[in-house]
């Protein structure tokens, strides 16, 4: 039964467009966001950036650039020569960006770095066709409509132009969303708006929106890496701290965000009980792709060397 109510409350805040919006959580989480996500999660961001080509010279693009982690290793692999366009909405996360760009950058006269607040949907609509040689997106597709914004990153890379996409999959931290879940479904009241994610089920998912877009897939893989909490209190604070939970603060009820922690921590307790360890995976996906040389029909993917792609 109570299930139903939550799903019944799910659907008034979806009609009433109650959307809860991440940007508080992440200035909130950004000055421990390279001390909890990226020591964490970071090494598999740089390994996936790796899967992808950048020369000195190129013209990068980066959506949602959070704390700078990805872009510090683009702009040292652009080593002193090319140009990187980044946004994120958080400026909290962009002036952790601005100091590590700072630092990478004094002195070099060959490379133009702009980092920019704002939403990364209209980011990309103002930037010209074909202008960039890669598109990067760093846990943060699920933030957008993913087909509509890869669609908008075709149209701006350049023929032959790659992109990469490293993104949380929807089974991620998985007792700790069930016992969320279970929650609101005691407490409907408790939610308030809606935390809309296009989380995608697995590598296959993102390979699907990248053909929808017209983009050849190039590589494609799932990955998992288990977050360094092993109590329920370490685990609440992994996930708050490292801006895995964003969104949490304004889906809640105002004020009753510690009743729903509570209760969390409880259910955790208990699966901690019963199991004898608690081992929460944050599981991802990593997908690259390219722009067709040549134009080709929207759907039907083909490989990298039928495209064209150097
Ligand atoms: C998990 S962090 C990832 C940061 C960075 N890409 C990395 O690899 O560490 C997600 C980022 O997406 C940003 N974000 C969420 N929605 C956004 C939007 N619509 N436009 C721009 N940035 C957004 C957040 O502010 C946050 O910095």
């Amino acid at each position: 039964m109570s299930r139903l109510r939550l799903a019944a409350r799910a659907l008034r805040l979806a009609l009433n467009r109650a959307h809860a919006d991440p940007t508080a959580d992440y200035d909130a989480a950004s000055s421990d966001y390279d001390t909890f996500f990226s020591p964490v999660m970071g090494g598999h961001s740089t390994a996936a950036l790796a899967e992808v080509p950048i020369a000195p010279g190129d013209s990068v693009v980066e959506l949602a650039c959070g704390t700078g982690h990805l872009t510090a290793e683009i702009i040292r692999r652009l080593d002193g020569r090319g140009t990187v366009r980044a946004v994120d909405k958080s400026p909290g996360m962009l002036d952790v960006a601005r100091e590590k760009v700072r630092a990478l950058t004094a002195g070099t006269s060959g490379l133009g770095v702009e980092l920019s607040v704002g939403d990364m949907d209209s980011f990309i609509r103002g930037l010209p066709d074909r202008s960039a040689d890669l598109v990067v997106v760093g846990w943060a597709i699920c933030y957008t409509k993913p087909a509509r914004l890869l669609a908008e990153i075709g149209r701006v890379l350049r023929p032959g132009g790659r992109v990469m996409v490293i993104e949380t999959r929807a089974d991620a931290h998985q007792a700790l969303t069930e016992g969320l879940e279970k929650v609101f479904a005691d407490d409907p009241s408790l939610l308030t708006s809606l935390i809309r994610v296009s989380l995608p089920k697995n590598a296959a998912t993102v390979a699907r929106w990248f053909t929808k877009a017209g983009l050849t897939v190039t590589g494609q893989r799932d990955g998992a890496q288990v977050i360094p909490a092993h109590t329920p209190a370490a685990v609440l604070e992994w996930v708050q701290r490292s801006g895995a939970a964003a969104g949490f603060k304004t889906a809640v009820d105002n004020g009753r965000e510690q009743l729903v922690l509570d209760r969390v921590e409880a259910g955790l307790a208990e699966l901690l009980r019963k199991k004898g360890t608690l081992e929460i995976q944050h599981t991802f996906v990593v997908v690259t792709g390219a722009k067709p040389v040549a134009p080709r029909a929207r759907h039907g993917a083909r490989t990298g060397e039928e495209a064209g792609v150097a």
